[in-house]
C-alpha cells in the first residue's frame, strides 16, 4: 500500500534544517524549508510532513483560527505531523519577483492588502516573507507557512522589506505604495524608517 505516512523526515545531520529520510511513495518532491517537505500527492493536493509534531500543530492552529482565508491554501485533512493543503501552483514570490526583477502595482496593492487582512485576522507577525508566498498563473498571491505567524512576533513588514531590499525593489515599493494607496502610506513610511534606522545600528 502506497501512502504518504510512509515518508520520513530527519533533523539535517550536516546542519541545519531537515532532509528527506526516506520516500518508498511515487509523490514527488516539492521543496522543503525548515520545518517540513512537501510532496505532491495530486494535480491540486500536497502534503507538508513536518520534522516536529509541534510545528504542524501550531500550522493546523493558523489555520483554524483564520478558516475561509482565501489567500492561503485549503486544508484538507491535519494528522500529528503532516498537512494535506492545496497544491498552489505557480512560483515562489521571491523567485517570481527575482525573474521579473520587478515589482508590479498589482503585486504592491496586493502585498498591502494581505498586511492589511493579516492585521485584521490577529496574526503575531504581520508580515510577509517572500519565499512563503505563492504567486499563481493569474497573479494572485496566495500565503504560505504559518508555522510561526501565531506564535512568533516581530517588526511588521520587516521581512518583506529585508527580502525586496535583497531583490533591489525596495524603494520601487515604497514609491509605488505612495501612489497607489496614499493611506497605507504613511504606515508603511514610518515601519520603512524603522527598518532602515534598526540597520544602522
Ligand atoms: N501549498 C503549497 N503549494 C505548493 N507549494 C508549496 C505549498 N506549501 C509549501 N510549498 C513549497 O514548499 C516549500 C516549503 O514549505 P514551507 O515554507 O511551508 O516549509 P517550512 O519548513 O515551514 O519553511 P520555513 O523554512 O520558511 O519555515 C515552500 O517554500 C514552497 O516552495
Ligand atoms: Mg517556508
Amino acid at each position: 500500500m502506497e501512502d504518504f505516512s510512509m515518508i520520513s523526515v530527519m533533523k539535517n545531520p550536516k546542519g541545519k534544517g531537515l532532509v528527506v529520510e526516506n520516500n518508498p511513495t511515487d509523490y514527488n518532491f516539492i521543496s522543503k524549508g525548515c520545518h517540513g517537505a512537501v510532496f505532491k500527492l495530486s494535480a491540486d493536493r500536497c502534503v507538508k510532513i513536518f520534522l516536529k509534531n509541534k510545528s504542524a500543530a501550531q500550522e493546523a492552529d493558523a489555520y483554524t483560527r483564520i478558516k475561509g482565508w482565501t489567500r492561503c491554501p485549503k486544508i484538507y485533512e491535519v494528522g500529528p505531523n503532516y498537512i494535506v493543503m492545496e497544491y498552489i501552483e505557480g512560483l515562489t514570490l521571491e523567485e517570481y519577483l527575482k525573474t521579473k526583477n520587478y515589482i508590479s502595482e498589482s503585486i504592491t496593492k496586493q502585498i498591502l492588502l494581505i498586511l492589511q487582512e493579516m492585521k485584521k485576522l490577529g496574526f503575531s507577525r504581520i508580515d510577509i516573507r517572500l519565499h512563503n508566498a505563492m504567486v499563481t498563473k493569474d497573479d494572485t498571491i496566495k500565503v504560505i507557512d504559518l508555522v510561526s505567524e501565531f506564535h512568533k512576533k516581530g517588526s511588521m513588514a520587516k521581512r518583506l522589506f529585508r527580502g525586496l531590499e535583497v531583490l533591489g525593489l525596495l524603494d520601487l515599493f515604497i514609491a509605488q505604495v505612495k501612489e497607489i494607496d496614499f493611506k497605507s502610506y504613511s504606515e508603511i513610511k514610518s515601519l520603512h524608517e524603522e527598518f532602515l534606522n534598526n540597520r544602522l545600528l
